[in-house]
Protein backbone atom coordinates (compact mmCIF):
# COMPACT_ATOMS: atom_id res chain seq x y z
CA UNK A 1 0.00 0.00 0.00
CA UNK A 2 1.60 3.30 -1.17
CA UNK A 3 2.39 5.44 1.93
CA UNK A 4 0.08 8.12 3.22
CA UNK A 5 0.34 11.12 2.50
CA UNK A 6 1.99 13.99 4.71
CA UNK A 7 -0.24 16.54 5.31
CA UNK A 8 0.08 20.68 6.62
CA UNK A 9 -3.09 22.06 7.60
CA UNK A 10 -3.00 25.97 8.00
CA UNK A 11 -5.87 27.22 10.32
CA UNK A 12 -5.94 24.26 12.61
CA UNK A 13 -6.52 26.02 15.92
CA UNK A 14 -9.63 27.78 14.34
CA UNK A 15 -12.95 26.22 14.36
CA UNK A 16 -13.45 23.84 11.86
CA UNK A 17 -9.70 23.31 11.75
CA UNK A 18 -9.16 21.16 14.74
CA UNK A 19 -11.28 18.67 13.61
CA UNK A 20 -9.37 18.23 10.30
CA UNK A 21 -6.27 17.81 12.07
CA UNK A 22 -7.26 15.88 14.64
CA UNK A 23 -9.14 13.23 11.68
CA UNK A 24 -5.61 13.69 9.93
CA UNK A 25 -3.41 12.80 12.72
CA UNK A 26 -6.42 9.92 13.67
CA UNK A 27 -6.35 8.55 10.09
CA UNK A 28 -2.58 7.75 10.47
CA UNK A 29 -1.88 10.45 8.29
CA UNK A 30 1.34 12.55 9.22
CA UNK A 31 0.16 15.60 10.09
CA UNK A 32 1.82 19.13 10.51
CA UNK A 33 -0.13 21.89 11.97
CA UNK A 34 1.12 25.71 11.40
CA UNK A 35 0.63 27.72 13.93
CA UNK A 36 1.59 31.47 14.78
CA UNK A 37 4.11 31.85 17.46
CA UNK A 38 1.57 34.34 19.54
CA UNK A 39 -0.92 31.68 19.82
CA UNK A 40 0.85 28.97 21.85
CA UNK A 41 0.63 31.41 24.84
CA UNK A 42 -3.35 31.55 23.97
CA UNK A 43 -5.17 30.51 27.24
CA UNK A 44 -7.38 28.05 24.85
CA UNK A 45 -5.49 27.23 21.82
CA UNK A 46 -2.11 26.34 23.97
CA UNK A 47 -4.38 23.25 25.32
CA UNK A 48 -5.17 22.79 22.09
CA UNK A 49 -1.85 22.70 20.12
CA UNK A 50 -1.25 20.32 23.83
CA UNK A 51 -3.41 18.09 22.04
CA UNK A 52 -2.29 18.21 18.96
CA UNK A 53 1.48 17.23 20.07
CA UNK A 54 0.14 13.95 22.13
CA UNK A 55 -1.83 12.83 18.97
CA UNK A 56 1.84 13.16 17.01
CA UNK A 57 1.19 16.04 15.12
CA UNK A 58 4.24 18.26 14.45
CA UNK A 59 3.86 21.88 15.16
CA UNK A 60 5.63 24.16 12.91
CA UNK A 61 5.78 27.90 13.66
CA UNK A 62 4.80 30.45 11.01
CA UNK A 63 2.61 32.91 9.32
CA UNK A 64 0.91 33.79 6.04
CA UNK A 65 2.45 36.91 5.84
CA UNK A 66 5.88 35.02 6.46
CA UNK A 67 6.25 33.27 3.12
CA UNK A 68 9.70 31.89 4.07
CA UNK A 69 7.50 29.93 6.75
CA UNK A 70 5.11 28.99 4.15
CA UNK A 71 7.55 27.39 2.07
CA UNK A 72 9.65 25.97 4.48
CA UNK A 73 6.62 24.24 5.76
CA UNK A 74 5.24 22.75 2.61
CA UNK A 75 8.61 21.54 1.54
CA UNK A 76 8.29 19.05 3.97
CA UNK A 77 4.62 17.54 3.35
CA UNK A 78 2.26 16.35 0.07
CA UNK A 79 -0.76 17.72 0.71
CA UNK A 80 -1.74 21.27 2.43
CA UNK A 81 -4.75 21.86 3.88
CA UNK A 82 -6.31 26.04 4.70
CA UNK A 83 -9.13 25.87 7.21
CA UNK A 84 -8.02 29.79 7.62
CA UNK A 85 -10.66 31.97 8.69
CA UNK A 86 -13.46 34.40 6.86
CA UNK A 87 -10.95 37.69 7.13
CA UNK A 88 -7.69 35.55 5.63
CA UNK A 89 -10.01 34.02 2.44
CA UNK A 90 -8.67 36.69 -0.12
CA UNK A 91 -4.75 36.09 1.45
CA UNK A 92 -4.95 32.88 0.26
CA UNK A 93 -2.83 34.06 -2.58
CA UNK A 94 0.29 34.18 -0.34
CA UNK A 95 -0.34 30.44 0.47
CA UNK A 96 -0.60 29.66 -3.37
CA UNK A 97 2.27 31.73 -4.28
CA UNK A 98 3.99 29.68 -2.08
CA UNK A 99 2.40 26.08 -3.48
CA UNK A 100 3.88 26.89 -6.43
CA UNK A 101 7.34 28.07 -5.23
CA UNK A 102 7.86 25.05 -3.18
CA UNK A 103 6.91 22.87 -6.23
CA UNK A 104 6.53 19.89 -4.45
CA UNK A 105 2.43 19.67 -3.29
CA UNK A 106 0.31 17.21 -5.02
CA UNK A 107 -3.21 18.17 -3.63
CA UNK A 108 -4.36 21.65 -2.32
CA UNK A 109 -7.65 22.00 -0.35
CA UNK A 110 -8.59 25.76 0.19
CA UNK A 111 -10.80 26.86 2.74
CA UNK A 112 -14.20 26.57 1.63
CA UNK A 113 -16.28 23.89 3.42
CA UNK A 114 -19.84 25.55 3.14
CA UNK A 115 -21.97 26.10 -0.04
CA UNK A 116 -20.60 25.65 -3.55
CA UNK A 117 -19.51 29.15 -4.10
CA UNK A 118 -20.44 29.51 -7.60
CA UNK A 119 -23.61 27.74 -7.43
CA UNK A 120 -26.21 29.86 -5.12
CA UNK A 121 -28.37 32.56 -4.92
CA UNK A 122 -27.28 34.02 -1.92
CA UNK A 123 -28.03 37.64 -1.54
CA UNK A 124 -25.31 40.27 0.16
CA UNK A 125 -23.07 40.49 2.08
CA UNK A 126 -22.80 36.48 1.46
CA UNK A 127 -22.09 37.06 -2.13
CA UNK A 128 -19.47 38.97 -2.10
CA UNK A 129 -17.71 36.77 0.51
CA UNK A 130 -18.63 33.65 -1.61
CA UNK A 131 -17.13 35.89 -4.26
CA UNK A 132 -13.60 35.79 -2.44
CA UNK A 133 -13.78 31.94 -2.68
CA UNK A 134 -14.22 32.01 -6.43
CA UNK A 135 -11.23 33.75 -6.78
CA UNK A 136 -9.40 31.75 -5.11
CA UNK A 137 -10.59 28.79 -6.73
CA UNK A 138 -9.51 30.87 -10.59
CA UNK A 139 -5.88 31.53 -9.07
CA UNK A 140 -5.09 27.72 -7.65
CA UNK A 141 -6.57 26.56 -11.58
CA UNK A 142 -4.27 29.06 -13.25
CA UNK A 143 -1.32 28.23 -11.20
CA UNK A 144 -2.12 24.18 -12.43
CA UNK A 145 -2.28 23.09 -8.60
CA UNK A 146 -3.72 20.00 -7.85
CA UNK A 147 -7.17 20.70 -5.87
CA UNK A 148 -10.06 19.50 -4.20
CA UNK A 149 -12.79 22.00 -3.10
CA UNK A 150 -14.41 20.80 -0.07
CA UNK A 151 -18.06 21.29 -0.08
CA UNK A 152 -19.79 20.20 3.64
CA UNK A 153 -22.47 22.21 3.88
CA UNK A 154 -23.72 23.52 7.12
CA UNK A 155 -21.53 22.79 10.36
CA UNK A 156 -24.04 20.41 12.18
CA UNK A 157 -22.04 22.54 15.84
CA UNK A 158 -23.27 25.87 14.43
CA UNK A 159 -26.69 24.98 14.22
CA UNK A 160 -28.19 22.23 15.49
CA UNK A 161 -27.77 22.98 19.17
CA UNK A 162 -30.48 25.91 19.06
CA UNK A 163 -31.84 24.85 15.77
CA UNK A 164 -30.63 28.08 14.25
CA UNK A 165 -32.70 30.57 16.46
CA UNK A 166 -30.99 33.47 17.76
CA UNK A 167 -29.96 34.44 21.27
CA UNK A 168 -30.67 31.12 23.11
CA UNK A 169 -28.21 28.41 23.87
CA UNK A 170 -30.51 25.18 23.40
CA UNK A 171 -33.11 24.03 21.22
CA UNK A 172 -36.55 25.69 21.41
CA UNK A 173 -39.31 24.26 24.11
CA UNK A 174 -41.93 26.15 23.22
CA UNK A 175 -41.67 28.54 20.13
CA UNK A 176 -39.87 28.23 16.93
CA UNK A 177 -38.99 30.82 14.29
CA UNK A 178 -38.97 29.36 10.75
CA UNK A 179 -37.38 31.16 7.59
CA UNK A 180 -39.40 30.96 4.60
CA UNK A 181 -42.04 28.52 4.59
CA UNK A 182 -40.23 25.74 6.03
CA UNK A 183 -40.41 23.07 3.63
CA UNK A 184 -36.57 24.06 1.86
CA UNK A 185 -33.98 21.03 2.42
CA UNK A 186 -30.93 22.31 4.00
CA UNK A 187 -28.05 19.42 4.62
CA UNK A 188 -26.22 19.46 8.31
CA UNK A 189 -22.77 17.67 8.96
CA UNK A 190 -21.31 16.95 12.17
CA UNK A 191 -17.97 18.47 12.26
CA UNK A 192 -15.77 15.55 12.76
CA UNK A 193 -17.19 13.30 9.94
CA UNK A 194 -16.29 16.60 7.59
CA UNK A 195 -12.79 15.87 8.96
CA UNK A 196 -12.75 12.09 8.24
CA UNK A 197 -14.22 13.06 4.49
CA UNK A 198 -11.87 15.20 4.16
CA UNK A 199 -8.75 13.41 4.72
CA UNK A 200 -10.50 10.75 2.62
CA UNK A 201 -10.12 13.13 -0.31
CA UNK A 202 -6.31 13.70 0.00
CA UNK A 203 -5.11 10.83 -1.38
CA UNK A 204 -8.34 9.78 -3.79
CA UNK A 205 -7.66 10.19 -7.58
CA UNK A 206 -11.66 10.47 -7.70
CA UNK A 207 -11.64 14.05 -5.97
CA UNK A 208 -8.35 14.89 -7.83
CA UNK A 209 -9.61 18.28 -9.48
CA UNK A 210 -13.02 17.84 -8.41
CA UNK A 211 -15.72 19.26 -5.86
CA UNK A 212 -16.47 17.09 -2.77
CA UNK A 213 -20.07 17.75 -2.13
CA UNK A 214 -20.69 16.18 1.40
CA UNK A 215 -24.15 15.15 1.74
CA UNK A 216 -25.05 12.37 3.79
CA UNK A 217 -28.53 11.14 2.92
CA UNK A 218 -30.18 10.90 6.52
CA UNK A 219 -28.90 14.74 6.78
CA UNK A 220 -31.20 16.24 3.97
CA UNK A 221 -33.91 17.45 6.01
CA UNK A 222 -36.35 20.80 5.72
CA UNK A 223 -36.67 23.05 7.96
CA UNK A 224 -40.40 21.69 9.11
CA UNK A 225 -38.64 18.03 9.41
CA UNK A 226 -36.20 19.21 11.81
CA UNK A 227 -38.39 20.69 13.86
CA UNK A 228 -40.89 17.81 13.62
CA UNK A 229 -37.84 15.65 14.46
CA UNK A 230 -37.27 17.71 17.68
CA UNK A 231 -41.18 17.70 19.02
CA UNK A 232 -40.81 13.96 18.89
CA UNK A 233 -38.13 14.00 20.95
CA UNK A 234 -39.08 16.36 23.67
CA UNK A 235 -42.95 15.47 22.98
CA UNK A 236 -44.14 18.51 22.75
CA UNK A 237 -45.64 20.66 19.81
CA UNK A 238 -43.91 23.79 19.37
CA UNK A 239 -45.58 27.29 18.15
CA UNK A 240 -44.01 28.14 14.88
CA UNK A 241 -43.78 31.45 13.91
CA UNK A 242 -43.11 31.65 9.68
CA UNK A 243 -40.64 34.26 8.23
CA UNK A 244 -41.91 35.74 4.93
CA UNK A 245 -38.70 35.47 2.42
CA UNK A 246 -39.89 39.81 1.92
CA UNK A 247 -39.64 40.25 5.52
CA UNK A 248 -36.35 38.08 6.19
CA UNK A 249 -34.62 40.40 3.30
CA UNK A 250 -35.33 43.48 4.61
CA UNK A 251 -33.74 42.41 8.06
CA UNK A 252 -30.65 41.43 6.22
CA UNK A 253 -30.60 45.01 4.70
CA UNK A 254 -31.42 46.64 8.13
CA UNK A 255 -29.18 44.88 10.31
CA UNK A 256 -25.21 45.51 11.00
CA UNK A 257 -22.55 43.09 10.26
CA UNK A 258 -22.25 40.45 11.24
CA UNK A 259 -25.62 39.78 11.64
CA UNK A 260 -26.40 40.37 8.43
CA UNK A 261 -23.88 38.02 7.22
CA UNK A 262 -25.59 35.04 9.02
CA UNK A 263 -29.14 36.34 7.99
CA UNK A 264 -27.83 36.20 4.69
CA UNK A 265 -26.42 32.70 4.95
CA UNK A 266 -29.76 30.92 6.29
CA UNK A 267 -31.43 33.03 3.88
CA UNK A 268 -29.30 30.98 1.09
CA UNK A 269 -29.79 27.82 2.88
CA UNK A 270 -33.30 27.90 4.21
CA UNK A 271 -35.04 29.52 1.59
CA UNK A 272 -33.05 29.67 -1.13
CA UNK A 273 -32.18 25.99 -0.84
CA UNK A 274 -28.72 26.40 -1.79
CA UNK A 275 -27.32 23.34 -0.03
CA UNK A 276 -29.37 21.06 -2.22
CA UNK A 277 -31.30 22.90 -5.37
CA UNK A 278 -29.24 21.22 -7.79
CA UNK A 279 -27.60 17.97 -9.00
CA UNK A 280 -23.86 17.43 -8.53
CA UNK A 281 -22.63 17.57 -11.97
CA UNK A 282 -20.28 14.50 -12.50
CA UNK A 283 -17.62 16.21 -14.52
CA UNK A 284 -17.12 18.74 -11.40
CA UNK A 285 -18.00 16.88 -8.69
CA UNK A 286 -18.37 13.65 -6.62
CA UNK A 287 -20.69 12.97 -3.26
CA UNK A 288 -18.62 12.22 -0.09
CA UNK A 289 -21.23 9.36 1.42
CA UNK A 290 -21.01 7.57 -2.42
CA UNK A 291 -17.38 7.67 -1.99
CA UNK A 292 -17.32 6.12 1.26
CA UNK A 293 -20.06 4.30 2.60
CA UNK A 294 -17.49 3.02 4.66
CA UNK A 295 -18.28 5.93 6.96
CA UNK A 296 -20.58 6.27 9.95
CA UNK A 297 -21.21 8.80 9.85
CA UNK A 298 -23.31 10.84 12.81
CA UNK A 299 -27.07 11.80 11.73
CA UNK A 300 -29.16 14.92 12.83
CA UNK A 301 -31.28 12.19 14.34
CA UNK A 302 -28.37 10.85 16.62
CA UNK A 303 -27.06 14.50 17.10
CA UNK A 304 -30.71 15.69 18.60
CA UNK A 305 -30.65 13.39 21.13
CA UNK A 306 -27.66 15.20 22.99
CA UNK A 307 -29.62 18.24 23.58
CA UNK A 308 -33.47 16.31 25.01
N1 LIG B 1 -20.33 25.58 6.63
C1 LIG B 1 -20.42 26.28 7.73
O1 LIG B 1 -21.41 26.18 8.47
C2 LIG B 1 -19.27 27.19 8.10
C3 LIG B 1 -19.31 27.89 9.32
C4 LIG B 1 -18.21 28.69 9.66
C5 LIG B 1 -17.12 28.79 8.81
N2 LIG B 1 -17.12 28.11 7.61
C6 LIG B 1 -15.95 28.21 6.70
O2 LIG B 1 -14.91 27.40 7.25
C7 LIG B 1 -13.63 27.97 6.95
C8 LIG B 1 -12.83 28.12 8.25
O3 LIG B 1 -13.51 29.02 9.10
P1 LIG B 1 -13.41 28.93 10.70
O4 LIG B 1 -14.56 29.74 11.24
O5 LIG B 1 -13.23 27.52 11.12
O6 LIG B 1 -12.05 29.75 10.95
P2 LIG B 1 -11.54 30.41 12.30
O7 LIG B 1 -12.14 29.72 13.48
O8 LIG B 1 -11.69 31.89 12.20
O9 LIG B 1 -9.99 30.05 12.29
C9 LIG B 1 -9.07 30.74 11.50
C10 LIG B 1 -7.72 30.05 11.61
O10 LIG B 1 -6.80 30.77 10.77
C11 LIG B 1 -5.64 31.06 11.54
N3 LIG B 1 -5.01 32.29 11.07
C12 LIG B 1 -5.54 33.53 11.03
N4 LIG B 1 -4.65 34.42 10.55
C13 LIG B 1 -3.53 33.71 10.26
C14 LIG B 1 -2.25 34.05 9.76
N5 LIG B 1 -1.95 35.30 9.41
N6 LIG B 1 -1.32 33.08 9.61
C15 LIG B 1 -1.61 31.79 9.94
N7 LIG B 1 -2.81 31.39 10.44
C16 LIG B 1 -3.74 32.35 10.61
C17 LIG B 1 -6.15 31.21 12.95
O11 LIG B 1 -5.07 31.08 13.84
P3 LIG B 1 -5.11 31.59 15.37
O12 LIG B 1 -5.67 30.44 16.15
O13 LIG B 1 -3.68 31.88 15.62
O14 LIG B 1 -5.99 32.81 15.41
C18 LIG B 1 -7.13 30.04 13.02
O15 LIG B 1 -6.44 28.84 13.23
C19 LIG B 1 -13.91 29.30 6.24
O16 LIG B 1 -13.78 29.12 4.85
C20 LIG B 1 -15.35 29.60 6.60
O17 LIG B 1 -16.01 30.38 5.62
C21 LIG B 1 -18.16 27.32 7.26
Amino acid sequence: MAAKSKILVLGGTGYIGKFIVKASAEAGNPTFALVRESTVSHPEKSKLIESFKSSGVTILYGDLSDHESLVKAIKQVDVVISTLGGQQIDDQVKLIAAIKEAGNIKRFLPSEFGLDVERHNAVEPVTSFLEKKVKIRRAIEAEGIPYTYICSNAFAGYFLPTLGQQNVTAPPRDKVVILGDGNVKAIYVKEEDIGTYTIKAVDDPRTLNKILYVRPPANILTFNELVSLWENKIKNTLEKVYIPEDQLLKYIQESPFPANLMLALAHSMHVKGDCTNYEIDPSLGVEASNLYPEVKYTTVDNYLNAFV
